[in-house]
């Protein structure tokens, strides 16, 4: 009998690249998701790279009374927690809705994880926990700063509430990822980013816009300090990501009862937005229009990730190039505009 392990947020962007992870990793993924934020083709992906289903249920991490019928209707050895809200700017509009569900959702989840005696979480963190580093490649020990949005303040209180909850001595073994930069998709383009709406983020804005869907991208100032003016940022492949939770699911596996770990999930590496744009061009063969346009509020000029810890401990590392990601994301981006 396979390991079963609950991914809530399973049909997202990160959760489906999880799921077939775990599956080929040798592990059962079970997977909520209320599609507030993706969509249910996700699950024929993943059933289309498995050539398995997987059990999926639809609803609210929220909902005390489904999450009790999830694990008591399977044998859940660990559970990864994706499902949140994560857009910045609407986070600042609509903070009780971002504080309800991101924090509450784990409250319900610590909750119905004890009664059941249910012990290993991976907690989906974020690099936006450390604001404007003063030193990069930043480690986890860096200190948090004050968050610049309700989004990013949801991921510390989170990251709190779990310390805290360890310190309790609580039955619970838990690993929190921060993640830097997300991009790409799976090889097969069965799955991949579903941005709802026009994209917040760089690389969905530039592959709608080769494929013509937007007009133009803006690139959000170009008079930072850096090598070529325009923010640098931590780019990891999905892939690399979906991996590094594997890792941390068996990390956890014989570890004591009350336990927590955290980790930076990045390639160590940061890239300028024109550069971005610039191996996009590459991969694609197309000439990017963008223009440079004023500064985006909140944005933190330069942030990428010292990975020794997840290498040394967790026995990860990102594999994947920026033009590797771009490739994907790209060969993605066609095949959802039909395309290829
Ligand atoms: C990257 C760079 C923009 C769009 C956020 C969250 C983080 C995580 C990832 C959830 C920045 C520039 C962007 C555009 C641009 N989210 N840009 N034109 O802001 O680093 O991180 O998303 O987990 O927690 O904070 O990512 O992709 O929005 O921006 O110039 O149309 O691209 O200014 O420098 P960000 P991003």
């Amino acid at each position: 009998m396979k390991t079963k392990i609950l991914i809530t947020g399973g049909a997202g962007y990160i959760g489906s690249h999880t799921a077939v992870a775990l599956s080929d990793a040798g592990f059962d993924p079970i997977v909520i998701d209320n599609y507030s934020n993706s969509d249910k083709s996700a699950l024929q992906g993943i059933k289309n790279i498995l050539n398995a289903d997987i059990i999926h249920y639809e609803g609210d991490c929220n909902d005390a009374a489904l999450m009790d019928k999830i694990f008591t209707e399977n044998d859940i050895a660990g559970v990864i927690h994706f499902a949140a809200y994560k857009a910045v700017g609407e986070s600042t509009a609509q903070p009780l809705k971002y504080y309800q569900n991101n924090v509450g959702s784990l409250m319900v989840l610590l909750d119905v994880m004890q009664r059941h005696q249910v012990k290993d979480l991976v907690f989906s963190s974020s690099c936006t926990v450390y604001g404007q580093p003063e030193v990069n490649p930043v480690e986890e020990s860096t200190p948090r700063k004050a968050a610049e949005s309700p989004y990013g303040n949801t991921k510390k209180i989170c990251e709190d509430i779990l310390v805290d909850y360890v310190k309790s001595n609580a039955t619970v073994r838990v690993v929190a990822l921060r993640y830097f930069n997300p991009i790409g998709a799976h090889a097969t383009s069965e799955i991949g980013e579903l941005p709802l709406g026009v994209p917040n983020n760089l690389v969905p804005f530039v592959t709608q816009t080769g494929v013509g869907l937007r007009e133009q991208l803006t690139v959000y100032g170009d008079d930072y300090n850096t090598s070529d003016g325009t923010c640098v940022r931590d780019y990891i492949h999905v892939v690399d990501l979906a991996e590094a939770h594997v890792k941390s699911i068996q990390y956890l596996e014989d570890k004591p009862d009350t336990f927590y770990d955290l980790f930076n999930l990045g390639t160590g590496n940061g890239n300028t937005v024109l550069e971005v744009v610039k191996a996009f061009e590459k991969v694609s063969g197309k000439a990017l229009n963008y223009k440079i346009g004023p500064r985006r509020p909140g944005d933190v000029e330069q942030v990428w990730a010292n990975t020794d810890k997840a290498e040394k401990v967790l026995g990860w590392k990102s594999r994947m190039t920026l033009e590797d990601a771009l490739r994907d994301s790209w060969n993605w981006q066609l095949k959802l505009s039909n395309q290829q």
